[in-house]
């Protein structure tokens, strides 16, 4: 029998929901227990647009986690996207003292407080806040202030802030599927923390998350978030332009493009396009695939490169892009990517160590076993489990699981 604590959390994605039950390891990782996956209903653009049909999806998923975890739920963590987000650059600054004297935690807090109630529309909540660097005495570039000498402590932060509105509705949502909704990360932050290694962050990275209607992406410098936004555009736009392009239905376009698709059209034999606009229905060889898909793509990648705009922060990015979300599957999205960034791209869909990971079926798990490390992280920050010892207790109410015993199992298939 395990020791470890149970971690639930669930990826309201733009295709699918997908849930993860995960267990605290004596290295200071995660366990896979169970996971479930439920085709996406009444959400949109990171909103539950029908609130019945959402809730009864997550319903279902959760369910579905249950019976496949052997554990009960009562609440989970979860991802914010979507167009309602918005990052900002905020400054703020401190004096210390009388006279110069070396900054403490307590000036680094102050600091950050001061960033954090930076005004913002009265519809917005503030979601994150992130220091980008200090400067001290204004000598800039600072990674951590602590006991450095001086009189002036400022402070860079990226924050991201979303809809009031849209967050209670979420919370509404998972209420409505009676489940407690225990907290809400930043998707492609989430991401970022499954995916991205702390070297990579320090070096500076890109991670692209190309998902189904939205791509999301993020900027990492110095071990810290830089920026980060999206755009409304994912992989469904590229099979809704095969089925346009090839004039067959949404679901034989799907499998096209999951089979063979092809987003570069010099990997394939060149074919003329005009077979496009002649035929009465043209064959869907890989030539034409590439050439449909290619200026989708490469839109999609540079609407990425122009949002982040700071082309000279983007060439000194030592570890490159970093490609992932079911969007990036397609063949030659690696070689476009670094034709149009003029960095080195990878592909990466899991941690490189995650104990059970082998057991996921196929999809996209990064985003929700994010989700869980940074729900783990933010237990062990609190402190809160020398306060209540191993396993369940209030710990396990507040993370939000129990696991089922036998007894347990009787009772709630009786009441
Ligand atoms: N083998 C494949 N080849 C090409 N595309 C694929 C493949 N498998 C899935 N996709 C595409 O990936 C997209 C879904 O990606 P993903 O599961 O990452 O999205 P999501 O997490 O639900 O959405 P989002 O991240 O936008 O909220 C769909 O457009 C789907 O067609
Ligand atoms: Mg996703």
């Amino acid at each position: 029998m395990s020791q470890g604590r149970l971690i639930v959390a669930c990826d309201f994605g733009t295709t699918g929901f997908r849930a993860l039950v995960t267990e605290t390891t004596a290295n200071g990782d995660l366990e896979i227990v169970g996971c479930a996956h439920e085709r996406v209903e009444g959400f949109q653009d990171g909103d539950f647009v029908d609130l019945g049909a959402g809730a009864r999806c997550i319903a279902r998923c959760i369910r579905d986690l249950e019976a496949d975890s052997d554990i009960y739920v009562s609440g989970f963590t979860y991802n914010i996207a979507g167009s309602h987000l918005h990052s900002v650059r905020a400054t703020a600054q401190v004096s210390i003292g009388p006279g110069p004297r070396p900054i403490r935690q307590s000036d680094v807090d102050e600091v950050i407080k001061m960033a954090r109630s930076m005004a913002i529309p009265f519809d917005q909540k503030i979601l994150t806040v992130t220091p980008v660097e200090y400067s001290v005495d204004r000598v800039r570039g600072i990674v951590d202030p602590l006991g450095r000498v001086g009189s002036l402590l400022e402070i860079q932060a990226h924050l991201v802030t979303g809809s009031r509105s849209v967050l209670n509705n979420i919370e509404n949502a998972v209420e409505t599927a009676k489940y407690k909704p225990l907290g809400e990360e930043v998707d492609v932050m989430a991401a970022g923390m499954a995916l991205l290694e702390a070297q990579e962050k320090e070096q500076g990275a890109m991670l692209i998350d190309i998902g189904g209607e939205i791509t999301n992406w993020a900027v990492y410098r110095k071990g810290a978030i830089l920026a980060n936004g999206s755009i409304p555009w994912g992989g469904n736009h590229l099979t809704a332009d095969l089925a346009h392009g090839l004039r067959v239905e949404w679901e034989e376009a799907e499998n096209i493009k999951r089979q063979r698709g092809v987003v570069m059209r010099n990997l394939v034999p060149e074919v003329a396009l005009s077979s496009l606009f002649e035929e009465e229905r043209p064959e869907g060889t890989k030539g034409l695939i590439a050439a449909i898909l290619e200026p989708r793509m490469e839109e999609i990648l540079t609407m990425v490169k122009n949002d982040f705009g700071d082309l000279r922060e983007l060439a000194s990015l030592g570890a490159g892009v970093v490609l992932t979300g079911g969007g990036s599957l397609c063949r030659g999205t690696k070689s476009l990517c670094e034709e149009i960034f003029d960095l080195q791209a990878r592909k990466r869909y899991l941690p490189r160590k995650l104990a059970g990971a082998q057991q996921l079926p196929e999809g996209q798990w990064a985003t929700v076993i994010g989700l869980c490390r940074w729900s783990a992280r933010d237990v062990n920050q609190s402190g809160l489990e020398e306060d209540l010892g191993q396993g369940g207790g209030l710990l396990g109410k507040l993370r939000g699981m129990f696991r089922k015993s036998v007894g347990q199992e009787k009772m709630a298939a009786e009441g």
